[in-house]
């Protein structure tokens, strides 16, 4: 033991490096509803958690407070060790920083697919057209869409849209994604399609935060799985543990009704 090997016990606070998204005591309300309730999380590099719970819990709230699309009553939530902004570029900056896909796609309609996984780049990254566009094309082929970039998104099937706004997400290198239902508002033959291109993303060792009711997808591309409900985390687990042997009432309740029907 060196003297200095000391020095890690007064350091007991800060976030450790390998921790990327730190929420402390999030408070939020909307009015009188009390929809997140001291949440507390943490996520590790290269970690992917699963968010699960009922209908009306805070899943997607939680998910929008992380990149400020909703703004927290009190408590903190830092990314890469620094608190979320709270407007202006910097908050451009972070929110490039947290790439977003929700259930409805969310492309601009009246832009190609091409000019859709630029349009960041150019604009918050500062990326010249040339190198924006050769990215564009990597990612699209990234993701199975190469050969639909002169489309509008309304010429493709929603698995493609799906797969184009994971492709414009990622366009912006972003330290962590989250995504929000992503297959939600897919039929059912194209879920699959966008679930393997978010597994090969986990595999590769992106940050994830995944709210999703693909228990398959939870159970083996899922380093932990989150379950909320009232707004709380009531339980954290690994997938193993939680589908196998899941502790609170509240979890054995909505497991049983989304694996038995
Ligand atoms: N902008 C808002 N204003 C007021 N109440 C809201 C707002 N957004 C969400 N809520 C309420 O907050 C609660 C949590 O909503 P949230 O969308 O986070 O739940 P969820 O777990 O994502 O549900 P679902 O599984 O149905 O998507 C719900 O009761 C909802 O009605
Ligand atoms: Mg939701």
């Amino acid at each position: 033991m060196t003297p200095m090997s000391n020095v890690s016990v007064t350091k007991d606070a800060a976030p450790a490096a390998e921790d990327l998204v730190v929420l402390k005591n999030v408070d939020k309300h909307f009015g009188a509803l009390h929809v997140l309730q001291d949440i507390n999380l943490t996520i590790g590099r290269g970690e992917v958690v699963v968010v699960i719970g009922p209908s009306g819990s805070g899943k997607s709230t939680l998910c929008r407070t992380i990149n400020r699309l909703e703004t927290i009553d009190s408590g903190t939530i830092t990314i890469d060790g620094k608190p979320l902004p709270a407007e202006g570029k910097e908050l451009a900056r972070l929110r490039a920083d947290v790439g977003m896909v929700f259930q409805s796609f969310n492309l601009f309609a009246h832009k190609t697919v091409l000019e859709n996984v630029m349009l960041g780049q150019i604009k918050v990254r500062g990326v010249d057209k040339k190198a924006a566009e050769e990215k564009a094309r990597s990612l699209l082929d990234r993701v199975g869409v190469a050969t639909q970039a002169d489309k509008y998104p309304a010429q493709l099937s929603g698995g493609q849209q799906q797969r184009v706004a994971i492709a414009r997400a990622l366009a912006m290198d972003p330290k962590v994604m989250l995504f929000d239902e992503p297959t939600s508002a897919l039929d059912p033959e194209m879920i699959n399609e966008v679930l393997e291109v978010m597994q090969q993303l986990a595999q590769n060792g992106m940050t994830m935060v995944v709210v999703t009711h693909e228990m398959g997808f939870a159970r083996s591309a899922a380093n932990r799985v989150v379950f909320m409900a009232d707004g709380r985390i009531v339980e954290e687990a690994t997938p193993d543990q939680f589908f196998s042997n899941p502790r609170s009432d509240r979890a054995k309740d909505f497991l049983s009704k989304i694996l038995h029907h």
